[in-house]
């Protein structure tokens, strides 16, 4: 991982909540895989705010699209450092048809990389939006993702067989008390299934990130077995290894 600098080409707005930025970038970074991110700064110079992860939802060459909140202004032709990439990518077993996408009160973007190439590959996606993330208006996804609304109590339609078909889950929550989120993630899974094996369910832990190499030990996760770090080693931990009390 290093630090590059980025130019943004384009910005569009894709619903009433997000824009999108492409990003001319060094041809190793377009190289990232889904579930890995950027640590971003825009413009030159010191400040003393933290980098924030920018997360992609498509790479090309040496360009990568990102996602960003439309409440951020930003312009073609700013200049972005990025350290990256970041984290590792995420897990997929090997025989894979159904992967079930949730979120819960956040946005859906740290997820949307993995769409692209989990069609490409015949997997189908199924994203669950629930409370405040069905805000998230998704005419810009790919048409073969099916979406649900649910609400922040997590009832959704079909909740039994959406759970019970899906060969993993990926599930991403607010940033603030992430840990008691994936816990009321977990008991919902533990009522609607009879076991949750390895493999099946992950959170993508996204704790702020001072240095983001590994340095500072400021975004430590407990598992069972021992510490593990959300910037190095994550950001995506399955829930079975996860120590959530
Ligand atoms: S952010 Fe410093 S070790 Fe992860």
């Amino acid at each position: 991982m290093r630090e590059t600098q980025a130019i943004i080409e384009r910005v569009r707005s894709v619903n009433e909540t997000h824009q999108q930025l492409d990003l001319a970038v060094e041809p190793a970074l377009a190289q990232m895989r889904p579930g890995q991110y950027v640590l971003a700064r825009v413009g030159e110079g010191w400040t003393p705010y933290l980098r924030e992860p920018w997360w992609y939802v498509l790479s090309g060459k040496g360009s990568l699209t990102v996602e960003r909140p439309v409440t951020i202004d930003y312009e073609p032709g700013q200049v972005v450092s990025l350290l990256g990439a970041v984290g590792q990518p995420f897990r997929f077993r090997r025989t894979l048809r159904n992967v079930l996408l949730l979120v819960h009160e956040t946005e859906p973007s740290p997820l949307l990389s993995m769409i692209p190439p989990l069609l490409a590959s015949r997997v189908s996606v199924t994203m669950v939006l629930l409370g405040s993330a069905a805000g998230y208006t998704t005419a810009h996804l790919p048409p073969e993702v099916e979406v649900i609304s649910g609400d922040s109590d997590m009832n959704w339609a079909n909740r039994v067989t959406t759970v019970g078909w899906a060969d993993q889950v990926f599930v991403v929550v607010p940033q603030s008390d992430e840990l008691g989120h994936f816990s009321r993630i977990w008991d919902l899974f533990g009522q609607l299934r009879a076991e949750i094996p390895q493999g099946y369910l992950f959170g993508v832990f996204r704790p702020l990130l001072p240095c983001g190499t590994g340095a500072c030990s400021a975004c430590m996760v407990r598992t069972k077995s021992g510490n593990v770090l959300a910037c190095t080693q994550g950001p995506t931990f399955d829930l079975t290894q996860v120590r959530l009390g």
